[in-house]
């Protein structure tokens, strides 16, 4: 009889458990899972303690509380690297806009478009913000998602990119999903520099990033930096401006994101691999040259297929040339209102393996220890090794196969965060 709590648990009876261990998976070795069959995972103070099979670890503590993963599979969680979950109001008429031919940037030269989504994020109470992102929060994790990154970007003042920031630190707060904030003050130039780019960017650089660096200090000066992250696009900000807004903030020891390459190469790639960008995100029309600049460098790329979907694109990543030159890929979601309204990994796997060609097996390392490793957090997150934080899923499917090949239902049963169980209704 049991007599005293444990704070242990095992997940037994797993048909198929998908440890990825052994680190990112670079180039052509993407794909290996680790997969161990009538496995289970001891945990302990939301920490894995012990993978092994599920009668040694059930021998090996008799104590322990019990999940029955009721011979279904047993996998990370997922990571999403790319977002923007924090935000006002939609954009459901300019869906429908586009849909008539209407493209996407002139949309947003004409006013609309993210300068659209800014207006209804600065007129939103922090309350307001919280609430409607909180939704979406909650949808990306009943879909798997136990770490999301999450960017600014619809404020465009330092007071109301600071109001994002805080949205994000309310929401990562209270849970259970994770959130690692990213800066993203260059996301559009705002209406008020509309004739004076440049002016943007100076304050951008002068007052923005130095602003953040000091507000971060005073309120969570024990976390680590977010992440400083630029549009780098025509009708956005060019290469040049993007240069001068990452190595300014790389000078206050933020760590770098870009988004780079989704409608023209700009050279947005190669500058990230130069800077020791954590990752580079995008890259649909990335060219040869800066597909091999960001294979040979420690830059993570990440690739988005939810956003040529969503704008009803054909041309997505060149996944297997960036495999070939042996970089390492990640998959997110993009979660946005304008292109990528999705918050759900499974579908972005189902469109990776039809869109891209990669099989389910590298879909998945690509959204799991390669996803943490382009928010710099692979030694914490991404796969099932002991010491590693026990983010796992519990599938409602015993073979990983089904992943990719089965899209727009969901697949997970129980999400594990920290240890703790959340049955999926
Ligand atoms: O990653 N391209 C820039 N940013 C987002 C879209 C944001 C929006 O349209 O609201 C993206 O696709
Ligand atoms: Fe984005």
């Amino acid at each position: 009889m049991k007599t005293e709590k444990t704070n242990l648990l095992v997940v037994h009876n797993a048909s198929q458990i998908l440890t990825l261990a052994g680190g990112p998976q670079r180039g052509p070795v993407l794909g290996e899972l680790g997969l161990l069959e009538n496995g289970a995972v001891a945990i302990q103070s939301g920490q894995i303690l012990a993978v092994g099979d599920s009668s040694s670890l059930l021998a090996a503590y008799p104590d322990a509380d019990r999940c029955d993963a009721g011979g279904n599979v047993v996998m990370p969680g997922f990571v999403d690297p790319h977002s923007h979950l924090v935000w006002a109001g939609d954009r459901a008429d300019e869906f429908s806009l586009r849909l008539e031919g209407k493209p996407y940037m002139e949309i947003l030269a004409a006013g609309g478009g993210i300068l659209s989504t800014v207006r209804a994020t600065r007129a939103a109470s922090l309350a307001e913000l919280v609430d409607e992102s909180r939704l979406r929060a909650q949808v990306a994790f009943n879909y798997g998602t136990t770490t999301m990154e999450v960017k600014t970007g619809y404020g465009l003042t330092l007071e109301s990119e600071i109001k994002q920031l805080e949205a994000i630190l309310i929401l990562n707060q209270e849970g259970p999903l994770e959130l690692i904030p990213t800066f993203l003050g260059a996301h559009a130039v705002p209406p008020e520099f509309h004739d004076c780019p440049d002016d943007f960017v100076d304050l951008l650089c002068r007052e923005m990033i130095p602003g953040v660096h000091a507000w971060w200090q005073t309120r969570v000066p024990d976390l680590p930096l977010p992440f400083v992250d630029v549009f780098c696009e025509r009708g956005a900000f060019d290469l040049a401006q993007s240069r001068r807004i990452l190595e300014t903030a790389k000078d206050f020891g933020f760590p770098l994101k870009i988004h780079a390459d989704e409608f023209e190469n700009l050279g947005g790639a190669a500058l990230a691999a130069e800077l020791g960008a954590v990752s580079a995100d995008h890259l649909v029309k990335t060219s040869l040259k800066d597909i091999e600049a960001l294979a040979g460098s420690g830059t993570v790329a990440v690739s988005l297929p939810g956003t040529p979907f969503g704008l009803n694109e054909d041309e997505f990543t060149p996944t297997k040339t960036l495999i070939t030159a042996g970089g390492l890929l990640a998959l997110a979601t993009d979660t946005n209102p304008g292109t990528s309204w999705c918050e759900s990994m499974q579908f972005i796997l189902a469109l990776a393996c039809r869109k891209m060609g990669l099989t389910p097996a590298q879909a998945i390392a690509a959204s799991t220890i390669n996803a943490a490793a382009a928010v710099g957090l692979q030694d914490r997150l991404g796969s099932i090794e002991p010491g590693k934080q026990a983010d796992l899923l519990i599938l409602n499917v015993n073979n990983y196969q089904q992943l990719g090949y089965r899209f727009g239902t969901n697949l997970v049963s129980i999400v594990i965060k920290r240890g703790r169980c959340f049955p999926v209704c």
